[in-house]
């Protein structure tokens, strides 16, 4: 029998309690949601396969995208358990840490001497051309990321027992932040649960188009400046000029009382050194600016929180 999508969705991520971390920081609690334990070590693994059954639903034999590294290895790993082939469109710039893997899963690579954004676009654009799948952000398959992600919301009300008062998540493109939330409102909205967490987003303060115009209490995401970007291999997943759900990740953000913090390549480095010592978790450092960005909320109100952080990337 062909399996569908909806029978072995990947998740039930680790979810525990962080109590050396939450002794040593402003925490009341400190849950982590652990979706480095994934297949391919990051949160994308959630959305991966169900592009790849989707394309082979659809008829394709490819599937591509753009990608810096870790959204490129998890689909490739896909397409290979499932008998498809991928292209992924990474730009020269990036670390390159996961070439090895994609190659290993028989993907195969386009390096493009470009940015992030433009490797997704060249990569849309190629699909179209190909007639290959398209599994971009902000694409015409995205809705599937939401409904991915979404399925954390639901798995973090039933490892918690209840909604926590705060969730932080570290941003990109915002579709994981995005998705979540949709999640939580899902179930609010069917009864099931009677509130929303607060919102804590997490970036760089390298360029994220989300929490710069949450920084500046805007209410519109606009791209930024190419020039005004600065990629580095610790920041690479989460720096950008256009943030493809951007517009809905802040939204999310302002609904749910939430806040956003730019955060810096060593305080990443530092706060991933203090969970592998305090809590013996090895986390990629651009996943642990979301305990950085939870820790200043509490600092700025003055108060511990009770906090859950979804950490997407686990460490090399
Ligand atoms: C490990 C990790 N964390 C966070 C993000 C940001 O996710 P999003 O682009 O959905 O905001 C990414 C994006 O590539 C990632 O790879």
């Amino acid at each position: 029998m062909e399996e569908s999508a909806e029978e072995e969705p990947p998740g039930e991520t680790p979810f525990f309690r962080a109590r050396r971390m939450e002794r040593a920081l402003h925490f009341k609690r400190l849950f982590i949601k652990f979706e480095g334990s994934g297949v391919t070590g990051t949160q994308k693994d959630r959305i991966s396969k169900y592009h790849v059954m989707r394309a082979r639903e659809l008829g394709y034999d490819t599937i591509s995208l753009g990608s810096c590294g870790n959204y490129g290895a998890s689909i490739s790993y896909f397409a290979h358990k499932y008998g498809m082939k991928s292209v992924i469109g990474m730009p020269s710039f990036y670390s390159g840490d996961r070439i090895p893997e994609i190659r290993a899963y028989g993907g195969q690579i386009m390096e493009v001497p470009v940015k992030y954004e433009e490797a997704v676009e060249i990569m849309r654009q190629k699909s179209v051309e190909e007639n290959w799948y398209d599994s971009n952000p902000g694409g015409k398959n995205s809705e599937l990321d939401f409904h991915g992600y979404s399925a954390i919301a639901s798995e973090i009300i039933d490892q918690l027992g209840r909604v926590p008062e705060f969730l932080a998540v570290p941003v990109g493109n915002g579709t994981t932040l995005s998705g979540i939330y949709k999640g939580f409102k899902t179930m609010k909205e069917a009864g099931l649960t009677d509130s929303v967490p607060r919102l804590i987003a997490a970036s760089t303060d390298n360029g994220n188009p989300i929490v710069k115009a949450w920084t500046k209490r805007k209410r519109v995401v606009s791209n930024l400046d190419q020039s005004a970007i600065h990629e580095t291999s610790i920041n690479e997943p989460l720096v950008s000029y256009i943030s493809y759900d951007g517009q809905t990740a802040l939204d999310s953000i302002y609904e749910s009382n939430g806040f956003a913090f730019e955060i810096s390549d060593m305080e990443m480095l530092r706060y991933s050194n203090i969970l592998k010592e305090a809590e013996g978790i090895s986390a990629l450092p651009a996943s642990s600016s979301a305990i950085v960005a939870s820790n200043l909320v509490a600092t700025n109100l003055n108060r511990k929180i009770d906090c859950v952080v979804v950490l997407t990337g686990r460490g090399k």
